[in-house]
């Protein structure tokens, strides 16, 4: 077994009983996260099954990380400026991101699933557990303790991570002008490897909530899939 392998395991199998922060309302609506690395295409699929959605009647909030509050757009600059500048260390980092999802889950989130609505959220926190913890390395304790605290009992009910090689992704985030200079192109290719099989092990330990989708194929074959999925899992 190779070391995010071993870093999953540590992550998935040792799983911490801690005091979640329980939401007081009872949850209706659906909670589903977009993942997958920079470039994957998750802005486009979440517009798509968003206008989906809204044409067969359904309320939908579309959510990013980090971000969707005022305090979380705040978090999102220190976030975004630092990206052009300083070094964050990844325990900040973490922090930062938990802090912005703490935020929007209580301001936004669990009030839209209450009122039954559909929630598309733009990563979540399965990306602190792939990012963060395994290809930053940081302890997958403190970041499984952390991602809990962040959310409280809200976990996404479906979880889409549209796979692409490193490499298209690069080369996706290389045409959008406006991205660059962007943080992907500081980041080594091994950092994105490790990324993209961190979410590949990640549906493998949760097969009943994370789906994942070829994002090579055209965007609407990809749509289409996403839709199957949306449908087969939350009826
Ligand atoms: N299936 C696809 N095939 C080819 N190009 C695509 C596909 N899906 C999206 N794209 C293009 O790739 C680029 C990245 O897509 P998108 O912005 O949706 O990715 P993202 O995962 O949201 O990226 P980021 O993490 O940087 O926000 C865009 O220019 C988009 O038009
Ligand atoms: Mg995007």
């Amino acid at each position: 077994m190779n070391l995010v392998a071993e870093i999953c395991r540590d992550i998935f199998v040792r799983t911490v009983i801690i005091p979640i922060m329980p939401l007081k309302s009872k949850i209706t609506g659906k909670l589903i996260s977009f993942e997958g690395s920079e470039g994957s295409g998750k802005s486009t699929q979440i517009a798509r099954l968003a206008e989906h959605l809204q044409q067969i009647g359904r309320e939908v909030i579309a959510t990013r990380e980090p971000g969707g509050t005022e305090i979380g757009e705040q978090i999102r600059n220190i976030i975004v400026h630092n990206s052009k500048g300083d070094e964050m260390c990844a325990e900040t980092e973490l922090l930062l991101f938990a802090a912005a999802r703490a935020q929007v889950v209580r301001e936004v989130i669990a009030p839209a699933l209450t009122r039954g609505a559909i929630v598309l959220s733009d990563r979540f926190l399965d990306s602190s557990t792939v990012y963060q913890g395994i290809a930053r390395n940081l302890a997958p304790d403190p970041v499984n303790q952390i991602n809990r605290f962040a959310v409280g009992n809200v976990m996404p009910h479906l979880t889409i991570v549209i796979d692409v090689p490193t490499e298209v992704g690069l080369a996706r985030v290389r045409q959008r002008a406006s991205d660059l200079p962007d943080r992907m192109e500081r980041e080594n290719i091994e950092f994105y490897d490790k990324v993209r099989e961190g979410y590949l092990l990640l549906a493998q330990q949760w097969p009943e909530r994370v789906v994942v989708i070829d994002g090579t194929k055209t965007a609407d074959a990809i749509e289409k899939k996403i839709w199957t999925a949306v449908s087969d899992r939350l009826g």
